[in-house]
């Protein structure tokens, strides 16, 4: 079989679904074609739209589509054996606030362009082929990222996820409050019990992730595509910092117990633990870059000039190839954190959102992968994946890997953001060769 995408249609589709964002359009002029800022959060008008448009791909391509109560959103091309396990591949269309259009939306029209440009070559798979389009990948909208993946996957009790509350109006001061999961996926039209999200054992004989990067190191070697051997693990906590406020002129500094001020120490020691690990990791002959933490959100109370903070809410989000050592930096800052609470007599309390587990990839499908770069004359690189992915989470319950494409000075999360059209096509149909050996098997 020769393979015949159309990397034509894949681009306009790309910018097509890139036009569907909540945010206003940024014209990146330095580029050929545009690149364009995106929000899509999920169940919004606009990620209905997007959700809407995506499946008339599918049905115009001849492909059944199926959505979960969840809204994760199945595109199958059923093969010859249809009993037998199924070859997946997808990722998400959801996006944060002002970020780019290449993140997730690469995983899932690349891997519809994969199936339609197999069928258009007179390929037929023997095992079914399905894209998959999670719900929900990015925290914003829950707190929480991959919700489901993590129900498909059976790493989220079903009751619990219904029960997350909706945290649109932090962004959006016009959305409603306190709404639910459930009240929010029922509203967008997905009904039925998240218990039947979970996938049964064996529903995939193996999945591979299409994703750009979001890192620099492929464009830095000039390397086409990366094979991902691991997925860092995510662990994200929400801590309160209670002291006790007051007139910024009044209070006299020896009386304060500055809640912003602990929130400080706290955040830096975030930082000083990291570096340590890190360094700690280098001097032992590791790579030395693998913990990384990050507070990415603090809402200061009452957040006015002249009035001395009482409450600060802040976020972290930490991660790291080995939990172990995730752990022991939680450890350092659970200590530092005694040690804030008693010099600044404040009361710091935190509430873990989730602490995940790295992904590993099957040694057998990623020696397809390697051959198929080889067999067509891609340069690639093993790698790790930073940013976790939904494939974190099918990893549980099917053979993985995922194939990474460079994105222009590694940039992610920002207007920015940017893959060639070449690379994108490559990527697509390295994917597509490799998921139609593996549905021969
Ligand atoms: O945060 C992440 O790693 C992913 O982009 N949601
Ligand atoms: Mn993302
Ligand atoms: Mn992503």
């Amino acid at each position: 079989m020769t393979l015949h995408l159309n990397a034509d249609r894949l681009l306009a589709e790309l910018h097509h679904l890139a036009h569907l964002t909540d945010c206003p359009p940024t014209e990146d002029k330095s580029l050929p074609k545009p690149t364009q800022a995106v929000t899509r959060i999920v169940f919004t008008p606009r990620d209905l739209a997007a959700r809407a448009w995506l499946k008339s791909l599918a049905t115009n391509a001849g492909f059944s589509v199926r959505e979960d109560a969840a809204g994760n959103t199945f595109l199958r091309w059923e093969g010859t054996d249809p009993k037998l396990g199924i070859v997946g591949t997808g990722s998400h269309t959801d996006a944060i606030p002002h970020a780019g259009m290449y993140d997730g939306t690469v995983g899932v029209l690349g891997g519809l362009e994969a199936l339609r440009g197999l069928k258009e070559s007179g390929f037929q798979p023997r095992r079914s082929l399905e894209v998959l389009m999670f719900t929900s990948e990015e925290p914003t909208r829950f707190g929480i990222g991959c919700i489901g993946s993590r129900l498909l996957g059976g790493a989220f009790d079903p009751d619990s996820a219904d029960k997350i509350r909706d945290r649109l109006h932090e962004i959006d001061p016009n959305a409603p409050e306190g709404l639910t999961l459930r009240e929010v996926r029922e509203a967008a039209g997905f009904h039925g019990p998240l218990a039947r999200v979970k996938l049964p054992a064996n529903y995939f004989a193996a999945w591979i992730e299409l994703h750009i990067e979001q890192g620099p190191l492929l464009e830095r070697d000039n390397i086409q595509l990366g094979i991902v051997t691991n997925i860092a693990a995510p662990a994200s906590y929400r801590f309160t910092v209670e002291g006790f406020g007051g007139h910024a002129g009044a209070l006299l500094m020896p009386d304060r117990r500055d809640a912003l001020c602990a929130a400080a120490d706290l955040i830096l020691s975030v930082e000083r633990h990291a570096l340590t690990a890190n360094a700690r990791a280098k001097a032992a002959g590791h790579s030395g870059v693998d913990t990384v933490a990050t507070v990415g959100m603090v809402a200061v109370h009452p957040g006015a000039v002249n009035s001395v903070p009482s409450r600060v809410q802040l976020t972290l989000d930490i991660r790291d190839t080995d939990v172990a050592r995730r752990n022991a930096v939680m450890a350092a800052l659970h200590a530092d954190i005694e040690t804030i609470q008693r010099q600044r007599n404040v009361h710091i309390t935190e509430d873990l959102i989730n602490a995940d587990s790295p992904a590993l990839s099957d040694p057998h499908i990623l020696a397809t992968l390697e051959s198929v770069c080889k067999s067509e004359g891609a340069s690639y690189r093993r790698m790790v994946a930073r940013a976790y992915h939904d494939t974190s989470f099918i990893a549980p319950i099917a053979p993985v890997a995922m194939l990474f494409i460079p994105c222009r000075n590694g940039v992610s999360h920002r207007p920015d953001e940017y893959s060639t059209p070449e690379a994108i096509a490559l990527g697509v149909h390295v994917l597509a060769l490799t998921l139609a050996k593996l549905s021969a098997e």
